[in-house]
């Protein structure tokens, strides 16, 4: 292993969340508490469970309180939900979520079509609730989305996605995550969007990388992170995934690609490839799709 990369990486499970908020079809609430059970008990240490947004907007997740409900509580878990503003806040605490997700992104385009309202405007109204957040004892992660190119804006400055950042470390954010929503980076440009956050002052350890395979190169940008020194990266189970306000947003970086990769580079994460593939199995059985995860068919046919 390269003495350059970071020894251990951290996984941020996102499937429940981000891999079934644009399914085509309904999954029950078993189903779901089932998911997210099964990927705790991979060896997950983060999993995103759900959302607390507008039920209209995306129905597929309007079981959100009683899938929290439901999931089996483990102390080496952090159980996440994003939540858009203060009401998706009082329902996140009111159902026992201890580490909410804030949501925005660098450009107006993709956040008026997300969440009504312009990059400034949406900050705004982030401010109170991550302050309030943070005063009841909840850990808050910031994702801002469209940093390496929007569906409706075109190109992104890297400094872009780079102020929105600072703003919300400076909100109190513990964590920020950096989106490829459309899935257009490629190695350069991550080293470019960093290379702008290092010189907004914002600490390297603080930043995770949230990346879609739509172009298959989301493990070439894990590489790239890796080599400046990212140690958190997101992915889904089986490679579901995409955001229903970002045309052509496909799957996420599948979790069985990324834990075979850093498996391969000697890297840690401590996760079961084969346990998160069975969890993806029974999800993308419910769904009646199949899976996009190359590491996930590998493994499945070295099963048969
Ligand atoms: P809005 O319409 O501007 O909100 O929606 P509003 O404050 O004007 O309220 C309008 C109505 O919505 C009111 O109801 C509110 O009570 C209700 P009424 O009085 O008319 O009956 N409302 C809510 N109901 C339930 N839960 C709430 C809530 N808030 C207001 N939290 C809002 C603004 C952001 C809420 C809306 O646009 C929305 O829910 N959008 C969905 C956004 C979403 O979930 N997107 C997908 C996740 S982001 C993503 O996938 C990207 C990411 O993966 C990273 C990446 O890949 O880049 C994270
Ligand atoms: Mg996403």
């Amino acid at each position: 292993m390269s003495s350059a990369l970071p020894p251990r990486v951290r996984i941020v499970e996102v499937g429940p969340r981000d891999g079934l908020q644009n399914s085509p079809s309904r999954l029950t609430t078993d189903v779901k508490i089932a998911f997210v059970d099964a990927l705790s008990e991979a060896g997950l240490t983060d999993v995103e469970v759900t959302s607390f947004v507008r039920p209209d907007r995306v129905p597929q997740l309007a079981d959100a309180s009683e899938v929290m409900g439901g999931i089996t509580r483990n102390p080496g878990v952090r159980h996440w939900a994003l939540v858009p503003n203060a009401k998706g806040l009082a329902g996140a605490i009111e159902s026992g979520v201890t580490n909410v997700a804030v949501f925005t992104a660098a450009t107006d385009g993709f956040n008026r079509a997300n969440v009504n309202a312009s990059v400034e405007e949406s900050l705004a109204r982030l401010k109170p609730v991550i302050r309030d957040a943070k005063d009841a004892g909840l850990r808050v992660r910031g994702y801002v989305s469209t940093v390496f190119g929007c569906p409706y804006d075109g190109e992104v400055e890297p400094v872009a996605g780079a102020r929105v950042s600072r703003t919300l470390m400076d909100a109190g954010a513990d964590e920020i995550s950096l989106g490829d929503t459309i899935g257009v980076a490629a190695p350069g440009d991550v080293d470019a969007v960093l290379d702008a956050h290092e010189s907004m002052g914002v600490s390297r350890d603080a930043i995770g990388l949230h990346l879609h395979d739509t172009r298959g190169t989301a493990l070439a940008n894990v590489y790239a992170g890796l080599q400046r020194g990212i140690a958190v990266f997101d992915s889904s189970a089986g490679g579901l995934g995409g955001c229903p306000f970002a045309p052509g947003a496909t799957g996420n970086l599948a979790t069985e690609d990324l834990v075979y990769f850093l498996g391969r580079l000697g890297i840690e994460c401590d996760v079961s490839l084969a346990k998160v593939a069975e969890a993806s199995g029974a999800v993308g059985a419910e769904i009646g799709r199949p899976l996009p995860s190359r590491a996930r068919a590998a493994w499945e046919a070295s099963t048969r």
